[in-house]
């Protein structure tokens, strides 16, 4: 099956990808992760989106389409993929169908995770992540320690998005932008809503349940 996780900054899209990654046998696609990949290693395209992703701002379609397609068309990738940050416009939403249909694949359902504005910017203010694993902590609610991480505290940092004026306008762009292709997917009916407001276990509990019911 491929599967989309929906939501906000910091509604949790990266930490519930990790969790079923761990139970189920799918890949994680985070397109910010590829994105902020290029930034480090300062390829062409990572000095060029450097700015756009700090003010918070979409990356063009037609990059992220680009990188997408890759990964969709790897064997070893075939009905095995979660969908995270992606799409996030209504021509990454056609494209992603584009791609998935020639090789005779489908999305079996959008988990899109509602959390209230106060949570997310407490959530992000509070997020560090491993620079050699890249797994998700927060400084109040999920602390890195010796049973969920043995990279060493040296790998532990904040995201350069992570500031407050940048949460607000990605926050904004997921409002304007980003939000209304939702409707899209409940005319498909594979949209599954989630109280993202919960702890990080009462979520996955919930997507876990549903996801085992899945048969395809
Ligand atoms: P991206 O990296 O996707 O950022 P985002 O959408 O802003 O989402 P985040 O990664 O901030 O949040 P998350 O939902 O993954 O939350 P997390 O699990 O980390 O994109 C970054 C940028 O790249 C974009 O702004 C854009 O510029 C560009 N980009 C990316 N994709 C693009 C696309 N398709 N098209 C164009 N441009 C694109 O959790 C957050 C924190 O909360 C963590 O500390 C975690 O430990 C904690 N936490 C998680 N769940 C809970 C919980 N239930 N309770 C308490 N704490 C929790
Ligand atoms: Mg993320």
């Amino acid at each position: 099956m491929n599967l989309i996780i929906f939501g906000p900054p910091g509604a949790g899209k990266g930490t519930q990808s990790n969790n079923i990654v761990n139970d189920f046998d799918l890949k994680q696609v985070s397109t910010g992760d590829l994105l902020r990949n290029e930034i480090k290693l300062q390829t062409d395209l990572g000095k060029k989106i450097e700015s756009t992703i700090n003010n918070g701002e979409l990356v063009s379609d037609d990059v992220v389409n680009t990188l997408i397609e890759k990964i969709i068309l790897d064997p070893n990738n075939f009905n095995r993929l979660i969908f995270d940050g992606y799409p996030r416009t209504l021509s990454q939403v056609y494209s992603l169908d584009k791609f998935l249909k020639k090789l005779n694949q489908k999305i079996s359902i959008v988990f899109s995770l509602n959390v209230d504005k106060d949570i997310i910017s407490k959530r992000i203010n509070g997020r560090i992540i491993c620079a050699k694993c890249f797994r998700i902590f927060n400084v109040y609610f999920n602390l890195p320690n010796s049973k969920n991480h043995d990279c060493g505290k040296k790998y532990l940092k904040k995201r350069n998005d992570d500031h407050s004026k940048t949460i607000l306008n990605r926050f904004e762009t997921y409002v304007t932008k980003t939000n209304p292709i939702l409707d899209y997917y409940k005319k498909e009916e594979s949209l599954c809503e989630i109280d993202g407001n919960q702890n990080i276990d009462e979520i996955y509990n919930k997507i876990k349940g549903i996801l085992a019911n899945i048969r395809d």
